[in-house]
């Protein structure tokens, strides 16, 4: 035998040498909930492991998040009131704007802060938009998004990313950030996001399930990827800085397809409901859950993300110092 593949897999040594796929520690990001209020940090029932932290508490997640090595998180946020437009989104004095001016305060620049942009969380309707009827309205929804990214850059977080899927939105977003003097501030778009029932624990976590009907004139169709290309191919064109697919493990192709066919950086979100599903089996006893984040973790990375938004970034984040992955 000429060949014999086992040779460079005879022990921990060898197999680290040869790995084809380097998982990017600093690429992590973990997902934080903000709910308005004082003194309050709940558990999330829906996502075992996470809680609902008012701003005034939120240092307790950023401080075990960076013990861990994790120094960027994407906000989101839980509103008091809700009403017809969303008015709590793009509130100066909302619970997001709080947030991002509390972690801002007390770790100044060593905490990278990234904010979801969409409405779905602040609408009494639940819709990621302002209503025209049934319908989503495309292009009066563009200022509400605007105005809620402007908000947030103006309360300190050093990037945005727009989750509405409303046609134009980057444009329309950086547009706003230009005109106000934030050219800084980075957009990485949801630019490839699809219609998915692995959404579910979030939406039990934000409270922004739908009243009625689905999202899906507005997110994609899981049957398509070369969709997935144009879109991502729109959002670089209006001035994208980062291109995100999410889900993340049931859309490992798209995820290859989409960092072939764009030369901007490539991130992908490992969604609640992967995250739960990881949970819940091993709980049962059924997989060790260890094990099952780093292999899926690293796949993401395998497929071509260089960024990787995951409830999991803590644990991951040690794998990858351990030197497991
Ligand atoms: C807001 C938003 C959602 C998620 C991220 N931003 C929910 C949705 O589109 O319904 C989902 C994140 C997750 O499931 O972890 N539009």
């Amino acid at each position: 035998m000429i060949e014999r593949p086992r040779r460079l897999r005879a022990n921990r040594d060898i197999r680290e040498m040869v790995r084809e796929t380097h998982p990017n520690a600093k690429g992590l990001i973990l997902p934080l909930f903000l709910k308005e209020g004082t003194n309050e940090k709940e558990p999330i029932g829906s996502l075992e492991g996470h809680f609902h932290f008012t701003p005034d508490r939120v240092k307790e997640a950023i401080d075990e998040s960076l013990e861990c090595g994790v120094n960027k998180v994407i906000l989101f946020g839980i509103p008091q009131e809700k009403d017809e437009v969303g008015s709590g989104a793009y509130a100066p004095d909302g619970v997001v704007q709080q947030g991002i001016r509390a972690i801002r305060e007390a770790y100044e620049d060593s905490v990278y802060i990234i904010t979801d942009v969409c409405m779905c969380e602040y609408t009494s309707h639940g819709h990621c938009g302002i209503l025209n009827g049934q319908y989503v309205d495309n292009d009066k929804t563009l200022k509400y998004i605007s105005k809620t990214a402007l908000s947030h850059a103006q309360a300190g977080a050093d990037m945005v990313a727009p989750s509405d899927m409303m046609d134009g939105r980057v444009g329309a977003i950086r547009e706003a950030l230009d005109e106000n003097g934030f050219e800084n501030t980075a957009i990485m778009s949801y630019a490839v996001k699809y219609a998915s029932a692995f959404y579910g624990p979030f939406r039990d976590a934000a409270g922004s399930a739908p009243s009625f009907g689905d999202r899906k004139s507005y997110q994609m169709d899981y049957h398509n990827v070369r969709e997935a290309v144009k879109e991502a191919r729109l959002d670089e064109a209006e001035g994208a800085d980062i291109i995100m697919v999410k889900p993340a493990l049931s859309y490992l192709d798209v995820i290859a397809k989409v960092h072939e066919n764009t030369v901007l950086p490539t991130a992908a979100y490992s969604v609640s409901g992967e995250y739960a599903m990881i949970k819940a089996a091993a709980e049962a006893g059924l997989v060790d859950e260890y094990g099952i984040v780093c292999e899926s973790a690293l796949s993401i990375f395998r497929a071509g993300a260089d960024i990787l938004i995951s409830y999991y970034a803590k644990e991951i984040c040690e794998a990858i110092r351990k030197g497991d992955i």
